[in-house]
């Protein structure tokens, strides 16, 4: 049994409405007391308001799925990671295979949007994950190497040795989100061990202490098979998210 807490978060993804929204946050909030695991709910900018008020003074804490590279200035569109800590915010999910593929965010982006948010003192979760066609032509691990260098280089670099220990890995193999087709036990822990390995070559000891997050299809059903695994700590769940009685489901197996 690690001594990692662990952290169930649900990334909203482009959902929601402030009536359902507030249905959810309510039900979550119900059963947020009865959970052992650090629950973390990521909303759609628009509602990060909403989610602060909802959320306040509950053991649920929120975040944003995506943040600017940059402090500020003209970026039309954008907001920045200090922007989200007007809202209470205190995770920022970056380089979300969705991003990546849709905005083709290149790992040196994810890499220099997890600076801004530890610049923010916000806590980074970072996404790495293969395609089927990476993963059936055996390239898996070469692909979160890659991923993940960026960000440990960014980090080393950086010079805070602090940082290191606040960031947060998920990993959301591409052809599992969504699809139902969840990783099996034995396929995740082999990638977070390797995942584990990468940060502990990187930074020595500090990888005991990294949280490293399964994603892709994470539901009340297979949920605790897959935080069993020695080098999983807990779930970055999508569609689960928006019920509140599957949510906790999850949350009731970490
Ligand atoms: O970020 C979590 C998400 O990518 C997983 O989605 O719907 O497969 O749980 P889902």
């Amino acid at each position: 049994m690690s001594a990692r807490k662990k952290l169930v978060a649900g990334n909203w993804k482009m959902n929601g409405t402030l009536a359902a929204n507030a249905e959810l946050l309510h039900g979550i909030k119900q059963g947020a007391l009865a959970t052992a695991c650090d629950l973390v709910v990521c909303a759609p900018f628009p509602y990060l308001a909403q989610t602060s008020a909802e959320l306040l003074g509950s053991p649920v804490t929120w975040g944003a799925q995506d943040c600017s590279a940059h402090a500020q200035g003209a970026y039309t569109g954008e907001v920045s990671a200090a922007m989200l800590t007007d809202f209470g915010c205190r995770w920022v999910i970056v380089g979300h295979s969705e991003r990546r593929q849709y905005h083709a965010e290149s790992s040196a982006l994810v890499a220099a949007k997890t600076m801004q948010v530890l610049r923010a003192g916000l806590t980074p979760i970072v996404c790495v994950g293969e395609t089927f066609e990476e993963r059936d032509a055996g390239q898996t691990l070469a692909v979160i190497e890659s991923q993940l260098r960026a960000v440990t280089s960014a980090l080393a670099q950086a010079g805070e040795s602090q940082w290191v220990n606040r960031v947060v890995v998920a990993y959301e193999p591409v052809w599992a989100i969504g699809t139902g087709r969840t990783a099996s036990s034995t396929q995740a822990q082999e990638v977070h061990a390797f995942i584990r390995a990468q940060w502990r070559t990187a930074f020595g000891t500090s990888a005991d202490a990294l949280r490293i997050l399964y994603g892709g299809s994470v539901k009340p059903g297979n949920a605790a098979e897959l935080f069993d695994q020695p080098d999983v700590d807990g779930g970055l769940i999508g569609g689960a998210s928006l019920k509140a009685d599957d949510f906790l489901g999850i949350a009731a197996s970490a």
